[in-house]
């Protein structure tokens, strides 16, 4: 048996996830292995379209944002003509990072070393000191260096380095209908990261991170603590953002309706419903406009699911989900940040945005009872990896009851790791698993029962 701990020699994708009719199991190493984060950077996020921004982040020419496509820094700034740039943001002489800040509003980024201009289009407009230390006829480089492509969908802006990779919207797949009745609580049909993000980082690999925001199955006993307040608290205790209802019987039925989703491209859902009898209280509520524009526009049955809880998880970093976008950054095979940008639905009141925000707040900032618990867990998954004598780990609950529709995606019970295996089919295509086996060799075989048999 290999251990988990040590690096496999040669990455052989397909031997790292067992498939079978009733078997799904990850190899350890693949959250430990430094050669597999390796070919992450490479094949996942150098590959496929990386979210980048939000268009809100940069309304006006001259806006950046910096940020990341996996390991490598970049700026994503918008221009005098308003087009959306992304730019390396790696100075062209001698490497340094141009621009040190998130985000800004700049006519041009200096390089911090020595000194080169370049317009927030990216084109070098200045060498300082040029005169008598370069050639006439040096051969300058046009500017910062540009990812091949650049798309935006409802104002998340992606990038890839890939110039052949496929349209976006063919990427998102059906998971955009979700991010769709997200953005659509809008009446404007938009959102507006005008608040500061929570930003941490935890050590464990990012993987963990985009398995679990479209996890079910980890509520009830990672989240402890909430239904504790909630249970002695009820209504007072507030909304939680997606929790509404005063019993934590109640909000418990409600989660153990709902459905996850795989999407084809990798991307998962985790939505359980709004109840339907709610319905009339908002609209007699005080936001009863608000409501109403929407019932108008969408139907009743639209606006139940609009309404309902719904965690959209993209691959590979990206989720949408209560009110944020979730961006993942791997760091290292075993350090992630994560950063949380709580959104406004635009033309939305102001005080339905600011209870969306305090709720946000309750669950997922720093101080809460959500998103602190579920990094602690993830470092804990990667302590545990350390523990070399067991291979594999298992994703196979709801393995025999998950049903394919539209023929490419997934769905099943709640609490199942249907949106789980589908990430990993996807990550194992984007790894270059030359065939993703449906059955699985009898020696692989053979190591899972030995794993099992020890755990
Ligand atoms: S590294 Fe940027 S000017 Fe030298
Ligand atoms: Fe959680």
């Amino acid at each position: 048996m290999t251990s988990p701990s040590r690096p496999v020699a040669e990455i052989d994708a397909e031997n790292l996830v067992l498939q079978g009719p009733k078997t799904f199991r990850v190899h350890g190493s693949v959250y430990t292995d430094e050669a597999v984060f390796r070919e992450e950077m490479q094949r996942i996020y150098s590959s496929t379209w990386v979210f980048v921004a939000h268009e809100s982040q940069l309304p006006h020419p001259g806006d950046y944002k910096t940020s990341h496509i996996g390991l490598q820094p970049v700026i994503v700034s918008r221009s005098e003509d308003g087009a959306v740039h992304v730019l390396f943001n790696r100075c062209v002489h001698r490497a340094a990072v141009v621009c040190r800040m998130d985000k800004g509003t700049a006519n041009y980024f200096r390089c911090p070393y020595h000194g080169w201009v370049y317009g927030n289009d990216g084109r070098l407009t200045g060498i300082s000191q040029r005169g008598g230390g370069y050639d006439d006829d040096f051969d300058a480089p046009e500017g910062l260096k540009r990812a091949a492509r650049v798309e935006s969908y409802r104002g998340l802006v992606f990038a890839s380095l890939n110039p052949d990779v496929p349209p976006l919207t063919e990427h998102l797949g059906n998971a955009r209908h979700w991010i769709d009745r997200q953005f659509d609580r809008s009446p404007e049909g938009s959102i507006d990261l005008r608040y500061a993000p929570h930003v941490s980082q935890y050590e464990g690999n990012w993987k963990f991170q985009a398995e679990n925001t479209v996890d079910g199955y980890h509520g009830d006993h990672v989240h402890e603590s909430f239904w504790m307040v909630q249970e002695q608290f009820g209504r007072e205790s507030g909304t939680h953002g997606a929790y509404t209802q005063s019993s934590v019987r109640d909000i418990k039925k409600m989660r153990r309706q709902g459905q996850v989703m795989g999407f084809e491209g990798g991307h998962g859902l985790w939505n359980t419903p709004f109840d339907p009898a709610a319905l009339d209280g908002l609209l007699a509520g005080p936001h009863a406009d608000y409501y109403q524009t929407l019932l108008d526009r969408h139907g009743r049955d639209e606006l139940l699911v609009m309404l309902s809880n719904i965690n959209v998880y993209v691959f590979p970093n990206l989720g949408v989900l209560h009110g944020q976008l979730r961006v993942i950054r791997p760091m290292t095979v075993e350090r992630t940040e994560v950063a949380l940008y709580p959104f406004a639905l635009s033309g939305a009141p102001d005080a339905l945005n600011e209870e969306r925000l305090a709720g946000y707040e309750r669950f997922f900032g720093p101080s809460s009872f959500g998103s602190p618990d579920d990094v602690e867990i993830f470092a804990l998954n990667q302590e545990g990896l350390q523990a070399g004598a067991v291979d594999w780990l298992i994703l196979e609950r709801g393995i025999s009851r998950e049903k394919v529709v539209d023929d490419v995606d997934r769905t099943s019970h709640v609490t199942d790791e249907t949106p789980q295996r589908q990430f990993y089919r996807r990550w194992l295509r984007a790894m270059g698993a030359s065939a993703v086996p449906d059955t699985v060799p009898e020696p692989l075989r053979a190591q899972a029962r030995v794993a099992g048999a020890q755990a």
